[in-house]
């Protein structure tokens, strides 16, 4: 028997017809939520880690080729961009010359076949927010779909709960408001529950490359795939050098009483850990949320385990209408997929460059990928032809909703291609083919306009 507010939300999910793995699993969760579990990684139970990087293995051309030809991509694309105020999928947005992220996706892995003579099948987790406009999007592309196999699988949803008493959130204003996908660590619960674990199986499919729709550097890379297929690891994760902005992010780690790796989050970290998490020469790799995984590892850990896999859970307190900062305040119980290396014996990790780590959680990151600092070639993978990437830092108050930030830049983002920085307080329009030269800081008041054309030099500029 479980409480009041378990129950409750059990019998939401049944009546929506969610499946029963996805129900179990919630459960779970529910569970170690009312239990108070926090999932801290005290600093004194792990240790630093280290690992190969891949420009320095070797992988034969062979093993790369054989391998991509087994292997399956699969694209999260469940999550709203909420933190750019958005409620539709990130990856519908457009990046350059009218391509919206899912156009460039499709169009590395149409590429990628074509080279490899691989099926290379494209997958996206959508959740019951982005199924419908992402599956329109990417309808044009008929040579897509490859046969016996999705487009899309859809990832589960769950009751947001009340926070005061953890029962399911009622809101009849916007019934859908009740619900939300229950992280991106779902994909495995998905994976089973839809059936489509077995399906890649049953066709022959070895092992799946999985990324964040809003990561173009996340090409499934024969390379990589090569390397993951003779470590003959169960699951791996593509990491890269923390830097001074991944300072308060995550982190890898080695637990010392088992020798597992483990992924430790800022809301994993204890106040008095605070400063060893920032400490990068101590722990020196991040997450790209680039993963590889065996499929028939998969199964067996799901059969093993009676399709719980047992991450660590996430407390994500929001409102119920996000927009709404008065509404009720809801808990939403999540997971993060690559919390799931702590998982595998024997799960391993790989340093790769920053070319594969191309996130776009801000309007920030969103300027210096319309911009000319990288180029998009015929494979369509980015490639960075500016020097050094510009930090970009846009007033928040004015630049943080996509909506806002697309009315500054009506005619196009400014070259960055030779600006160390760019800083813009308060409310300013840029014109046609502005260019921005060195540090450059822009001041402005509402009403103040870049004219198009204009070069903005600043320190260290060279213009
Ligand atoms: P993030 O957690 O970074 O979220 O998702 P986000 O999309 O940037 O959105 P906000 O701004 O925090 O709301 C990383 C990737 O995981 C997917 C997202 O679509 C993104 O590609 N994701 C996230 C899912 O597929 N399902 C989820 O439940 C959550």
């Amino acid at each position: 028997m479980g409480s009041p507010g378990l129950k409750a939300a059990r019998d939401k999910m049944v009546a929506e017809g969610v499946d029963e793995v996805a129900i179990e699993t919630f459960a779970h969760y529910y569970r170690l939520l009312e239990h108070g579990e926090t999932g801290m990684i005290p600093e004194s139970t792990i240790d630093p880690v280290d690992m190969d990087s891949l420009d320095d293995v070797s992988v034969d051309d062979e093993t790369a080729q054989a391998a991509i030809r087994t292997t399956a991509v699969i694209k999260l694309n469940g999550g709203l961009g909420t933190s750019m105020g958005m409620d539709r999928a990130k990856s519908l947005l457009c990046v350059r010359k009218g391509m919206s992220f899912l156009d460039i996706i499709c169009r590395q892995v149409l590429h990628l076949r074509q080279s490899h003579g691989a099926p290379l099948p494209l997958i996206f987790m959508n959740s019951f927010r982005t199924s419908e406009d992402t599956m329109a999007a990417v309808a044009r592309y008929d040579d897509l779909p490859v046969a016996g196999l999705p487009l899309e699988f859809l990832q589960n949803k769950e009751p947001k709960l009340l926070a005061k008493d953890l029962s399911p959130v009622s809101w009849p204003k916007d019934p859908d408001l009740e619900w939300c996908p229950p992280g991106h660590g779902d994909i495995y619960t998905a994976l089973v529950g839809t059936g489509l674990l077995d399906d890649l199986l049953a066709a022959g499919y070895e092992r799946v490359f999985v990324s964040n729709s809003d990561n173009l550097g996340a090409v499934p890379d024969p390379r990589l795939a090569g390397w993951f297929a003779q470590t003959g690891a169960p699951f791996a994760i593509e990491a890269v050098r923390r830097t001074p902005s991944d300072r308060k992010g995550g982190h890898f780690a080695r637990r010392k009483n088992d020798g597992r790796l483990v992924l430790r989050e800022t809301a994993q970290t204890l106040d008095e850990d605070k400063s060893a998490l920032a400490d990068l020469d101590r722990h020196r790799y991040c997450s790209t949320n680039n993963l590889w995984v065996d499929l028939r590892a998969l199964k067996d850990v799901m059969d093993q385990r009676d399709n719980i896999l047992g991450l660590p859970l996430i407390r994500n307190v929001k409102t119920v209408d996000p927009g709404d900062p008065s509404s009720p305040e809801v808990v939403q119980v999540e997971t993060a997929m690559g919390a799931a290396i702590e998982v595998f014996e024997g799960a391993t990790l790989i340093e790769v460059g920053r070319d594969r780590f191309v996130p776009v959680k801000t309007t920030n990151d969103l300027l210096v990928l319309r911009s000319d600092v990288y180029d998009i070639g015929g494979d369509f993978v980015l490639d960075q032809v500016a020097g050094e990437l510009p930090f970009v830092d846009l007033d928040s108050t004015v630049f943080k909703l996509v909506g806002e930030f697309d009315k500054r830049f009506p005619e196009g983002a400014p070259s960055l291609r030779k600006a160390s920085a760019l800083r813009v307080e308060g409310d300013v329009t840029f014109g046609h083919g502005v260019q921005v030269v060195g540090d450059v800081t822009v001041e402005g008041g509402a009403g103040t306009r870049i004219d198009a054309g204009a070069v903005l030099t600043g320190a260290a500029g060279d213009a």
